[in-house]
């Protein structure tokens, strides 16, 4: 059995291989120059800044891929601003291959292991929502798989619901999860996956039973299949519904939450990669997690948005920089959150960053984590995982390092929530 599975796994590596051949050529960068300067770049989606984290004050640094002819615009732009690069890979399409190779041992090894999810190697949509189903049927008491609504695909979007009381208390607490809003992240389906299965092999613990959650490990399903089988670095949805979609296809799902949405030119561009699409709203992705906070907005203090890569809470508001009215307590369940995992870190993972969006990187408009401020939820962040030295390209062999120390972090901002 296992090598007719090796068999089928081989083929179907064969058969997609050379995907990654739109990134032959295309360098990797560091980059570091004035905060304001490079947050315009990236804000206006001129530059596809991979990951950005602020060093020192002012000063902003992120990861860009240059093609050959990107390099003859860019590099001398740099020099001229005073932007420092520092090349850090030769060829992306290498680390592509590269990382498909990984995966596919490491599939190998997992599926060797035995039945159930590993948390050695990453999945596909189809795993991931068999996945759901087969642990709503092991616990019917405790799990709920809600089909939420189809993607411009047709694939479906799941998101569980884990309650000791189907969801029928309107005492508790409920925290509200998603994860893979931009397909190419993949750390963060397993996190999200992790969180499940914390809750679910606890069913005592308080976590499980004074609180109610919500939690969506895929919310792209039709960007992440697209990035796992076409194009690794893609980021938004795949609907083409909006004026210039043919070439252009796709929206940024965190751009696409109905808060102050259509209020920065920069993101009407539908080739930019952070399009917000022709309406708020537009894309099902978007309304199903809308339609899963809405239900009981009342009773939600904390909403995380799972994201990739720079370690960082990220707080409202994002849109100009000012503080919501709780920003102290904002500040300080993020620090909390963010020192639970510093504790249990890898010693060469950067400490957490907390702070206010648009101070710590720069202003965004539409973001799940301001609308969601703005509807009512108490807490709401972006968390922005760790890549370590590979961005978004998190080898397998991590996962369990990341889905480990943040659980410790969610398990302290819930707690933090029934201490109140
Ligand atoms: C900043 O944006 C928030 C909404 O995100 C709004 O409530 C607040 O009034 C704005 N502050 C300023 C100074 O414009
Ligand atoms: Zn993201």
């Amino acid at each position: 059995m296992a090598r007719l599975v090796a068999c089928v796994l081989l083929l179907a590596v064969s058969s997609t291989y050379g995907r990654h051949e739109q990134y032959e050529g295309h360098q990797l960068f560091q980059i570091r120059g004035p905060q304001r300067e490079l947050a315009t770049l990236g804000a206006k989606g001129a530059l596809d800044l991979l990951s950005t984290k602020a060093s020192t004050s002012g000063v902003l640094e992120a990861m860009v891929k240059l093609s050959p002819e990107e390099r003859q615009q860019w590099l001398p732009y740099f020099d001229q601003r005073e932007i420092t690069y520092t090349k850090i890979a030769d060829n992306l399409a290498e680390i592509l291959r590269k990382e498909e190779q990984e995966i596919e041992l490491s599939r190998l090894a997992a599926a060797r292991s035995g039945e159930g999810m590993s948390w050695d190697t990453y999945y596909d949509y189809e795993a991931i929502n068999n996945h759901l189903d087969e642990l709503a049927r092991q616990n019917p008491g405790l799990v709920t798989v809600i089909n939420a609504g189809l993607t411009f695909e047709g694939r479906q979007i799941k998101y569980v619901r884990i309650s000791t009381t189907r969801f029928e208390n309107e005492l508790k607490p409920v925290i509200v999860i998603d994860a893979a809003v931009h397909a190419r992240e993949w750390i963060t389906p397993p996190v999200a996956l992790y969180i499940i299965d914390q809750l679910i092999s606890h069913p005592d613990d308080e976590l499980t039973t004074e609180i109610d959650w919500i939690i969506i490990p895929l919310a792209n399903p039709d960007g992440y299949e697209y990035s796992m089988n076409s194009d690794r670095l893609w980021r938004k949805t795949r609907s083409r519904v909006h004026t210039g979609s043919d070439e252009c296809p796709g929206v940024d799902g965190n751009r696409n939450f109905d808060h102050y949405w259509g209020t920065s030119d920069s993101a009407n561009d539908p080739c930019t990669i952070v399009y917000e699409g022709p309406a708020p709203f537009s894309e099902p992705e978007t309304r199903v997690i809308r339609d899963a906070v809405m239900r009981q907005v009342n009773r939600t203090p904390l909403y995380i948005s799972l994201h990739s890569y720079g370690n960082m809470f990220l707080y409202a508001w994002g849109n100009n920089g000012t503080l919501p009215e709780n920003g102290l307590i904002l500040h300080l369940a993020g620090v909390r959150m963010a020192q639970a995992i510093d504790a249990v870190a890898l010693d060469k993972s950067e400490p957490y960053i907390v702070g206010n969006a648009a101070n710590v990187l720069y202003y965004t408009t539409g973001t799940s984590r301001d609308w969601t401020k703005s509807v009512g939820v108490t807490m709401t962040y972006t968390l922005e995982l760790p890549g370590y030295e590979y961005g978004f390209i998190v080898p397998p062999q991590y996962i369990k390092q990341v889905v480990t120390e943040t659980w410790a972090g969610i398990a302290e901002g819930a707690r933090y929530i029934l201490s109140w």
